[in-house]
């Protein structure tokens, strides 16, 4: 089976639609998404249609909960309160409807989904350090554990019984192409995609993943896409510029 891994798309249906298309031209079979569809960007209505259609396996990320009244806004900065505000008058009692039934984690053998950390998901940990790696990869109850949150893209490989770190790959180059080992018993992996919609590691192509489990071998994949038209949506519907200027500088 061949695996597209997309998070963090936060409403921008302009690299969201270019992703799929790349996906597509990989013949990927099943669509992972780990939250965040929504929140920033000004399409959020459109990128929950896009992936119901692909019937994607979806996780909830904070930006979800936020719109949902689960999380205070009061805990996010300024320009993703506002982002929060105005995205909740946007959604649809269908679209709030959909956001209810995504769980914080979920399991699709041989992976565990996750927004940002295990094995407290609800706290939307940025996993930043190597211990939190640990702490997840821990508490991972499959082989790899896809996690989103930073909007940066990396790979980190555990031996389980030894509880020690073998790799951790975050270069762009060294994430293109990856080999692991399919041993569920001695092995962990922790695979985060990047961001699709609002990638923060200074290139602002769309980021995601794909993860071939026959092949055992994954890859972090970016394409370009119309980061004008994305900025023009964010600024005629007057969301703050700040998360316009951010797209083109990939920050
Ligand atoms: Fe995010």
């Amino acid at each position: 089976m061949r695996y597209a891994v997309l998070s963090d798309i936060h409403g921008n249906l302009e690299a969201l639609t270019a992703v799929l298309e790349a996906c597509r031209a990989e013949r990927v079979d099943r669509y992972l998404c780990l939250g965040d569809i929504v929140g920033y960007g000004a399409q959020p209505s459109a990128c929950l249609e896009r992936l119901a259609a692909l019937e994607a396996v979806v996780v909830s990320g904070n930006h979800e909960q936020a719109c949902l009244g689960m999380l205070d806004p009061g805990w996010f900065n300024e320009a993703a309160r506002a982002a929060i505000l105005w995205t909740r008058e946007q959604l649809s009692f269908g679209d709030l409807d959909r956001l209810r039934r995504y769980p914080l984690t979920c399991m699709e053998e041989p992976f565990t989904l996750v927004h940002a950390t295990l094995p407290r998901p609800e706290r939307f940990d940025y996993l930043v350090e190597l211990g939190q790696a640990v702490d997840t990869l821990t508490a991972c109850r499959t082989l790899m554990c896809l996690a989103g949150h930073t909007h940066q893209a990396c790979f980190v490989e555990f031996d389980r019984p030894a509880r020690r770190v073998l790799r951790v790959l975050t270069a762009p180059e060294a994430l293109r192409e990856v080999a692991y080992e399919d041993e569920p018993v001695t092995r962990r992996y922790l695979l985060n995609p990047g961001s699709v919609g609002q990638p923060r590691d200074g290139d602002p192509r769309a980021g995601f993943a794909v993860v071939d489990t026959a092949q055992a071998r994954l890859g972090v994949r970016r394409v370009p896409y119309d980061v004008a038209a994305a900025q023009r949506r964010i600024r005629e519907a007057g969301l703050p510029p700040f998360l316009a200027d951010r797209l083109a500088a990939g920050r």
